[in-house]
């Protein structure tokens, strides 16, 4: 075969794919496998975002859209700031793209040049590394321990700003963490933020709807007006409106920086689904009460499985304010055997074992940057997580 190219090497497959494919093996063999590895939610997107797109597809919307985003679902994404986070942003200062995750890729694809730096706070989505990478960058984490509830303190920030940084990765509610930053919080690494004006500043608000226990979700733009010039502030139909396949995700950013990924992502994909886009518009400027009411779902799920994975010996789990995961430590259970004589040595180890002797699937800790830890997803049915749960206490129960 003629070679790869180099840039591959920077290009891992994340570790939630692979517990997902090894799940997918083991239900293959008849086996019933819960799978708590996945990061999206099982609710059915809402119906009206269904109509909406069946209604546009009928309608002759079928030819390629703007690549910036048809003007109706950026209106709705101009409201929906405005509504949800006190965010002024001219149509020329938003973007639509193939998924939240295309918003980061075409913004550092856009501006990161061989050797800039990209602070990330970790634990981490993973694709904020591989993709820093892939755009010639180096990745620079920066720990938020357990102790401090895996929030990003203000002086570990502070000292991972170098000349050489160019971007500054937030995402609070956090994936795997859950963490999520309050007003004051977000106000203490805003001052940092300022005081470095070579910085861009990136936040991921994928899971702003998804606090729990009164908690008031806050960005940075709203709540440091002097960022927003330089802050992009990327979020999505995927997590809020179980839309995770309809590929939507929208940005607002200074209209250089705007212009730029446009024109990064016209050469990639010419633009988003136009049946998506009328989806995601209807979604985002039709009734939101169901936002709320799944998010009552997860709280309850989040406190399930929280207390359920403090009962099994040698795991201790934090409670977080929100997104739908949790981050449990589990170095109470290093060192130890398993019933079937696996030796748990790391967090790996824990979550094939898990995998292989239990048949749950979670993700190891080592894949965001923290260890010895595993994230579960409680994106999935009350009843399944129950007996998940129940799996895992028995797993740690038997370690000897
Ligand atoms: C923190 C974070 N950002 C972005 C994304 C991507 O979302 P989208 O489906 O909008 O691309 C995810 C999905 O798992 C995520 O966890």
């Amino acid at each position: 075969m003629p070679a790869l190219a180099a840039r591959m090497n920077e290009v891992s497959i994340s570790a939630s794919v692979v517990m997902t494919m090894k799940a997918r093996e083991l239900a293959a063999k008849g086996i019933k496998v819960i799978s708590l590895g996945t990061g999206e939610p099982d609710f059915p997107t809402p119906p009206h975002a269904i109509e909406a797109a069946h209604k546009a597809a009928l309608a002759g919307d079928t030819k390629y859209p703007p690549q910036d985003g048809t003007k109706e679902l950026k209106e709705a994404v101009q409201r929906k700031f405005r509504r949800d986070n006190k965010l002024d942003y001219a149509l020329d200062e938003i973007m639509v793209a193939n998924g939240g995750k295309q918003c980061i890729y075409n913004a550092l694809m856009a501006t990161v040049d061989p050797g800039d730096e990209v602070v990330i706070p970790a634990p981490y989505w993973i694709s904020y590394a591989d993709m820093a990478k892939v755009a010639g960058g180096v990745p620079v984490t920066v720990n938020c321990p357990q102790n401090n509830g895996f929030k990003l303190r203000p002086e570990d920030l502070e000292a991972a700003i170098t000349p050489k940084t160019k971007w500054v990765m937030l995402n609070f509610p956090n994936n795997p963490t859950g963490a999520a930053c309050s007003r004051e919080e977000m106000k203490a690494l805003a001052e940092v933020l300022k005081r470095h004006p070579h910085v861009w500043v990136m936040t991921d608000d994928m899971y702003e709807h998804l606090v729990y226990d009164g908690f008031e979700f806050c960005t940075i733009a709203e709540v440091a007006p002097e960022l927003k010039d330089r802050t992009l502030t990327v979020n999505g139909a995927s997590k809020t409106y179980a839309m995770t396949g309809w590929r939507v995700g929208f940005c607002g950013g200074p209209k250089a920086l705007i212009k730029a990924m446009v024109n990064m992502q016209g050469q990639a994909t010419s633009g988003i689904s136009t049946i998506g886009q009328a989806a995601a518009a209807a979604a985002l400027d039709g009734p939101q009460d169901l936002v709320a009411e799944r998010a009552a779902i997860y709280k309850q799920r989040r406190d399930l499985v929280v207390d359920m994975l403090n009962a099994a010996p040698g795991i201790a789990c934090h409670k977080p304010e929100g997104a739908f995961y949790v981050f449990p430590n589990i170095a109470g259970c290093l060192g130890k055997t398993t019933k079937g004589g696996r030796r748990i040595e790391t967090d790996t180890d824990f979550a094939l074992a898990l995998l292989e002797e239990k048949y749950v699937a979670a993700v190891q800790g080592a894949a965001y940057g923290m260890s010895p830890y595993l994230r579960i997803s409680y994106a999935t049915d009350t009843e399944s997580l129950r007996e998940a749960c129940a799996r895992i206490q028995e797993f740690c129960r038997e370690l000897s």
